[in-house]
């Protein structure tokens, strides 16, 4: 493990700022025992955002989604009701009765622990250098952020519309296969209630986005225990750029979630899926469902492992808020147009804030 990373250890002790080459945390604990955190791994939190709610009657919405199929109809609006409220008190749900299995579900995350625990050689196969690369597997170092390394590996694949896996460990790319379209079939299902929740025809999302062709993104986070937890950060504040994003992970909790300018932590139960509103439900809803932000900490207890499945429109179709959302005067057309690519290009090249909002006024002038 240790010839993996071109670094002698004891050099670490005094490592300058700026950090040597690490192809992985994961192979950096593992070849030595830390006691403090290397210094490059340091992040500045921001004091403004460490208000953490633990009040136990402001909780996560849960969404029963077995009635929106098979309720009767009292049921079904019952539901479209509580993920409108869902959607703009909170920007993200638990769904129970999903169909998603549990035993597929652990298989997923058992067959990426094993693709993180391939020799560091064979992973950098998969290492790939645009972001739009189909298959990406790193380590978090982002300059733009606090200069910090982020304590946490990832693998990235694209699964729709069409599907890419690394080819090993065996049986990863089977497994990646089902469990990515079983869990689109469940965002098929929330886009078209969410689309009657904003008072739309069933199909607007799935059209306006372009969904059968839309981007579906399966990613998995690693994050090992870490020596000083509270000093470094797994992935600061962010939003997901897509429609919905849906979250799972192997019952260590790590995950927060801002809402009313307070953290909350977020328990993902075995058998829960997870749901963010992302950027472009935003932008589609002309704000009046907004992404919310999230944020995942470290521990130095055990190893956490995520997966985030990302469901965005198609690369190519221009996302605009919904017309009959955007025709009056208090409520007029509040984001620029692009197409999800154009977004993510101006996102990935610090084009874009980390929230892209342009009243149409400024777009214009601009
Ligand atoms: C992400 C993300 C959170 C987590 O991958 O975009 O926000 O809990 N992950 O790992
Ligand atoms: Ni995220």
């Amino acid at each position: 493990m240790a010839s993996a990373i071109s670094l002698d250890t004891k050099s670490l002790k005094a490592s300058p700022v700026y950090p040597p080459k690490i192809t992985s945390v994961k192979a950096l604990v593992e070849s030595t025992d830390f006691s403090s955190l290397p210094s490059f791994y340091t992040f500045t939190h921001n004091l403004h955002d460490e208000l953490i709610s633990d009040d136990p009657e402001d909780s996560i919405p849960i969404i029963d989604i077995s009635l929106l199929v098979s309720g009767t109809p009292e049921e079904q609006s019952q539901v479209i009701h509580q993920l409108n409220k869902a959607c703009s008190d909170w920007g993200c749900f638990m769904v129970i009765n999903h169909g998603v299995s549990e035993s597929l579900t652990k298989a997923m995350i058992a067959s990426f622990q094993e693709f993180f625990d391939l020799p560091e050689e064979e992973k950098e196969e998969f290492q790939g250098s645009h972001v739009m690369d189909p298959i990406r597997c790193g380590t978090g170092f982002n300059p733009s952020i606090n200069k910090a390394n982020l304590w946490r590996d990832f693998l990235k694949c694209v699964a729709h519309p069409e599907f890419h896996s690394p080819n090993k460990p065996a049986g990863f790319s089977e497994i990646a296969l089902e469990f990515s379209k079983r869990n689109r079939e469940v965002v098929t299902v929330l886009l078209k209630a969410i689309s009657k929740s904003l008072g739309l025809e069933e199909s607007y999302i799935n059209k306006a986005a372009n969904f059968e062709l839309g981007l579906q993104l399966l990613a998995a986070n690693y994050y090992p225990a870490c020596p000083e937890p509270e000093k470094a950060i797994g992935i600061p504040s962010h939003y997901d750029h897509g429609l919905l994003t849906i979250l799972v992970n192997n019952g260590v909790s790590g995950l927060q979630v801002k809402h009313k300018e307070k953290w909350f932590n977020v328990s993902i139960h075995p058998n829960t899926l997870f749901v963010q509103v992302a950027d472009h439900l935003e932008i589609l809803s002309n704000g009046k469902y907004k992404s919310i932000a999230h944020r995942a900490l470290v521990n130095n207890r055990a190893t956490r492992m995520s997966i985030a499945l990302a469901h965005g429109p198609s690369l190519d179709t221009v996302i605009r808020p919904a017309p009959e959302l955007a025709d009056n005067e208090s409520h007029p057309p509040a984001y620029v147009e692009l197409t999800y690519r154009e977004f993510l290009e101006l996102q990935q090249t610090g084009k874009l804030r980390s929230k892209f909002r342009l009243n149409s006024e400024q777009s214009k002038a601009s």
